[in-house]
């Protein structure tokens, strides 16, 4: 919790949170990891200290993979010493890998059959936001679901503290958002149990009768 502090205050832009998420939250960000069955590939992004990625850990069985992808080196380092080392031990079966870098820059295969997303878009330039929502929807397998969250009221929170352009900036955000939600069957859950309260946002990647039904 410290540890994770003092990374938010030396890099908030990029952390985007004071304390690592809830449990309550990580179980809403991973209710869709078993929605097929045979070896299943999972990608986290933003991983930070593991708030997710014990609950991805949970579910996963032999024959599965994770990519944990963490931009922050003293987080990715925490992440493989406490999390996955421990797991790795445990399940020689299935395939763990953190790579320290921006997601923007990993070098990643998909399909994945589900991705949880824990990045602070609501910091980002809208361009980033577009490039990474981008990037995570072509690595989707059809069909699978793409989880990311959002503190709830954010964007009017901020809005009076950054002037013109940045309301400006806000609300394109948010437009960018809706419009994803309705074009990828968009579903939220509220989680109250969370410092601060937050909505899990569901996308879903088309499958393929849609892609041929236009
Ligand atoms: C809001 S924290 C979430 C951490 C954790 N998933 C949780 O919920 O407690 C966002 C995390 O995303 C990481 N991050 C920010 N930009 C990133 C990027 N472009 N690629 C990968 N990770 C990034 C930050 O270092 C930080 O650990």
């Amino acid at each position: 919790m410290f540890g994770f502090l003092g990374e938010a205050v030396r890099n908030y832009r990029t952390t985007g949170a004071v304390a690592p998420s809830s449990r309550g939250l990580a179980r809403a960000m991973t209710s869709n990891l078993h929605t097929c069955e045979g070896p299943r590939r999972f990608l986290e992004v933003g991983s930070g200290t593991g708030a997710f990625t014990r609950h991805i850990l949970q579910g996963m069985r032999d024959g599965d993979s994770l990519d944990a992808v963490e931009l922050s080196a003293p987080f990715a380092r925490r992440l493989d010493d406490d999390v996955v080392a421990p797991h790795r031990r445990c399940h020689p079966g299935q395939s763990v890998r953190v790579h320290q870098c921006a997601i923007e820059e990993a070098e990643l295969d998909g399909p994945y059959h589900a991705i949880v997303c824990g990045l602070p878009f609501n910091n980002f330039p809208l361009e980033l936001t577009q490039r990474i929502f981008d990037i995570m929807l072509g690595l989707l397998a059809p069909g699978a679901w793409l989880t990311y969250f959002e503190y709830v009221g954010m964007r009017p929170m901020k809005a009076p503290f950054v002037g013109g352009g940045g309301r400006r900036a806000l609300r394109s955000h948010g437009d960018f958002l809706s419009e994803l939600e309705r074009d990828h069957n968009g579903r939220r859950t509220l989680i109250t149990m969370n410092i601060p309260p937050a909505w899990s946002v569901h996308l879903q990647a088309a499958s393929p009768s849609e892609d041929t039904h236009g």
